[in-house]
């Protein structure tokens, strides 16, 4: 029997697209890897996930998992072969559990995160991851590239929130990993291992997860800075203020939100004039579980004393949660503006936040001088020590000249990233896109332990090949 037959037996013919069905499949979200695949296969259980897996094995075909394909390096696609499987998750999607006194939810991976947050906060709790893709990607995606988002600063990233995972390995054994347990020192963290792996080391199937009580005020302010450098005054002093309280703390070249207005006309920035002093934004929120009138003094005073310090040109406090959301949704079109503008590159960096300010620096000398009229349009989770520092064409610097010009400012701008001790990955994980480079950047030493766990795990290397590795 062929494996679109093997498969059909499986989840039905209605489960298995080929053609022009499963071409949405075989493409990145952003348009930038094309593959081609046998088919894509929707399997509803873990147990369809488990005889999927077993079949491939036995077929020697390769399984590409995808979610949401929301994924920014290339990962859910298949490579040009054709003979892979994309197995598609969005149909294993049930919440299997909500545990109010263990403060956990248990849930599969195909579940659309936005959906998760909502089914929390009805119980009243609060999911936090949270990012602009929310209302298409998946919990399996989230994990599998160890999503980040904006909320990290206060609860971490979704490794920090996993507590147990249920997982389909290469042999298509179920391995039933889902706990609730804050502390299980049994031995090796597989479920640390997962969490992250994109799709390379195993199929994951549902995730028991950290959920929190829900903060019971937000208070949220975008506020015009000079520089970089008064972004990170700033995050100070609202470290200082607010601690654990701060819950995000994003920043935005002026240029980005420029590039929002220009191709989202109905969002606006709520200042009555723009300084031209002001180069960079920040979004910042606090939340709270005490409801007093004083909590939104102290976030006021905090500004007023910034802008005493003359750390801020400006700042506006969201007056009502409509307000609030617009903030943020200026935030989050930037990434939607970017891609329509047609083609940027990005570098989703770490670096330790006190070197932020010197690479942003040295980095913009560089690439003004060495590719003149190129548009550098960084932002990000600054709170993190995270910047996507984005880089576009222009006027002056046309898409052409970017092609030609895209492996040698990635290799500049990673380069000195990894000088500054930095990550050329933060949160977007590796895929197609940065497969190359985590050789130039991992040690041999390194770069053998991350095989030698493949191998264990996969060794047939049917499990997303041709990613990370
Ligand atoms: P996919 O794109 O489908 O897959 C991502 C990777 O996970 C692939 O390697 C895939 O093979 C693998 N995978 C998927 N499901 C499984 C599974 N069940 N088991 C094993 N492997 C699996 N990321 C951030 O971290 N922070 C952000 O703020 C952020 N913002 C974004 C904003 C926009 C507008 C967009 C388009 C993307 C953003 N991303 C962000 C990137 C992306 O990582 C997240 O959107 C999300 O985590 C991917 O989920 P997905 O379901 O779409 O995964
Ligand atoms: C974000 O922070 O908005 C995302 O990581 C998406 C991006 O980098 O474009
Ligand atoms: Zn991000």
């Amino acid at each position: 029997m062929n494996i679109e037959s093997a498969l059909t037996s499986v989840v039905g013919s209605s489960n298995v697209l080929t053609n022009d069905d499963a071409a949405p499949y075989l493409t990145d979200w952003r348009g930038y890897y094309h593959g081609s695949a046998h088919c894509v296969v929707r399997p509803s259980t873990t147990d369809q996930v488990a005889q999927i897996v077993k079949l491939c094995a036995e077929h020697r075909t390769a399984i590409v998992p995808q979610g949401g394909n929301t994924g920014l390096v290339g990962g859910a696609t298949p490579d040009a072969s054709g003979m892979a499987v994309v197995l598609l998750t969005t149909r294993l999607n049930q919440i299997r559990d909500l545990d109010l006194a263990n403060n956990t939810v248990t849930v599969e991976a195909g579940c659309i995160l936005e959906s998760l947050q909502k089914y929390c906060k009805d119980h009243d709790r609060l999911f936090p991851l949270s990012l602009a893709a929310e209302g298409s990607c998946t919990i399996g995606g989230n994990l599998a590239s160890n999503a980040g988002g904006s909320q990290v600063l206060r609860y971490g990233a979704i490794r920090d929130l996993t507590l147990g995972l249920e997982v389909v390995t290469s042999d298509g054994q179920i391995w039933k990993g889902l706990n609730g347990l804050r502390k299980n020192n049994t031995g090796y963290d597989l479920k640390s291992l997962f969490v992250g792996s994109e799709g390379t080391l195993g199929i994951i199937t549902a995730a028991t997860l950290k959920v929190f009580p829900m903060p019971r005020v937000r208070h949220t302010a975008l506020v015009a800075v000079e520089g970089i450098e008064h972004c990170l005054a700033l995050l100070e002093r609202a470290r200082a203020a607010f601690e654990a309280n701060l819950t995000a703390f994003e920043v935005m070249a002026d240029v980005c939100l420029r590039l929002v207005t220009e191709h989202f006309p109905d969002q606006h920035l709520p200042f009555h004039e723009l300084s031209p002093h002001a180069r960079w934004y920040v979004l910042l929120e606090i939340a709270d579980s005490n409801i007093e009138d004083h909590v939104r003094t102290s976030f006021e005073t905090m500004l007023g004393d910034a802008y005493g310090a003359a750390e801020i040109v400006n700042a506006v406090v969201a007056n009502s949660i409509d307000q609030s959301r617009s903030m943020w949704h200026l935030r989050e079109s930037i990434t939607l503006a970017q891609a329509k503008s047609g083609k940027s590159i990005k570098h989703d960096i770490a670096l330790p936040i006190s070197r932020i300010p010197q690479f942003v620096d040295q980095m913009g000398q560089h690439l003004s001088k060495e590719f003149p009229g190129l548009t550098i349009m960084p932002f990000g989770h600054l709170g993190d020590g995270n910047l996507h520092y984005n880089v576009a064409s222009s006027d002056d610097f046309n898409p052409e000249k970017l092609l030609q010009s895209q492996d040698e400012i990635y290799l500049a701008v990673h380069d000195t990233v990894h000088a500054y001790g930095g990550s050329i990955s933060a949160e977007h994980g590796v895929g197609q896109l940065k497969r190359r480079e985590l050789k130039r950047y991992k040690t041999s030493h390194e770069l053998n332990m991350m095989q030698a766990i493949k191998s264990a795990l996969d060794p047939l290397n049917i499990l997303n090949p041709g990613k990370l590795l």
